[in-house]
């Protein structure tokens, strides 16, 4: 599939997921346990971190992840969250940075748009704006923000590279990256990365934690650490796998312990 082909893939999965949500329902992304059911995005956040948020918000949690409890960060700064969804992580920086510090959500899908911005509305928050865009193009000036954290989002890009190059940009310099991402540990099965459904699940675009460290590298970031959060073993692999056409019990055993939801984190010098 070309890349504007995974794009609307993409945006057709998280526009159904959203719509779900705004009817009241728990949001889910790709067959059973991909992306948004067990084993990837349940039990993420602790309930004395979710408490005083808008149910829609918790219900709309698609991460793989929970990046603003890893992430450092300070009164008064400016947090980037790159597909933002229903905007969990937005609002739970927005309360770390405080009133003088900023918080934005960026997501390409209208209706993840229409129901994050109807939950910054439930919460009363005001340090917080959600933008449309891409975020392969990120719509924010060079050296803006300080901190960039991202959950189950940039596996789904066709173009990291140039995601990555984008997040340098922005920083500011010193400017930290800390990003929750499902990513492989050696090779992942051929039959799974061409799977459009896994990709949609977040599996079969997760980049390989070297090749991480890699595409950070060659961007110019230093201090780059991929730090494994949750490791998918043989059960969790099986529920991911299976709903998708392909042999979910053979390729369960292939890939049980190389596909983890890690944290992974870089400074811009
Ligand atoms: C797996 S969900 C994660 C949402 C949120 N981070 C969370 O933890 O609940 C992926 C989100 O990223 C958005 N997205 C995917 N690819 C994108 C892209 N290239 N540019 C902007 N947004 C994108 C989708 O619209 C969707 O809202």
């Amino acid at each position: 599939m070309s890349e504007p082909d995974i794009k609307e893939t993409v945006k057709e999965k998280y526009a159904e997921a959203a719509m779900k949500v705004l009817e009241g329902e728990r949001a889910s992304c790709g067959p059973s346990g991909a992306c948004g059911c067990d084993p990837v995005s349940s039990n993420l956040y602790d309930a004395t971190e979710t408490v005083g948020l808008p149910e829609g918000a918790v219900l709309a949690s698609l991460g793989c992840g929970n990046p603003t409890a890893l992430a450092e960060l300070h009164a008064g700064e400016t947090v980037l969250d790159l597909g933002s969804g229903g905007g969990i992580d937005v609002l739970l920086s927005a309360k770390r940075v405080g009133p003088s510090g900023k918080a934005y959500g960026l997501d390409m899908t209208d209706e993840m748009l229409a129901l994050a911005r109807e939950n910054q509305r439930k919460a009363g928050v005001s340090n917080v704006e959600f933008l449309k865009g891409e975020i392969e193009s990120i719509p924010l000036p060079d050296a803006s923000v300080d901190v960039i954290i991202s959950n189950c989002v940039i596996n789904l890009s066709a173009d990291k590279r140039r995601v990555i190059a984008e997040a340098f940009r922005v920083l500011k310099p010193g400017g930290r990256f800390a990003v929750s991402d499902v990513v492989c540990r050696g090779e992942v099965p051929a039959a799974v990365r061409r799977s459009m459904e896994l990709w949609v699940g977040c599996v079969a675009g997760a980049l390989e934690e070297t090749e991480y460290q890699q595409l950070l590298a060659q961007a110019g970031f230093v201090d780059i650490g991929v730090e494994p959060t949750r490791i998918y073993q043989f059960e969790d692999a099986r529920a991911v796998l299976s709903g998708v056409g392909l042999d979910a019990e053979v390729l369960a055993r292939e890939v049980s312990g190389r596909i983890m939801g890690a944290f992974i984190r870089a400074r811009k010098p």
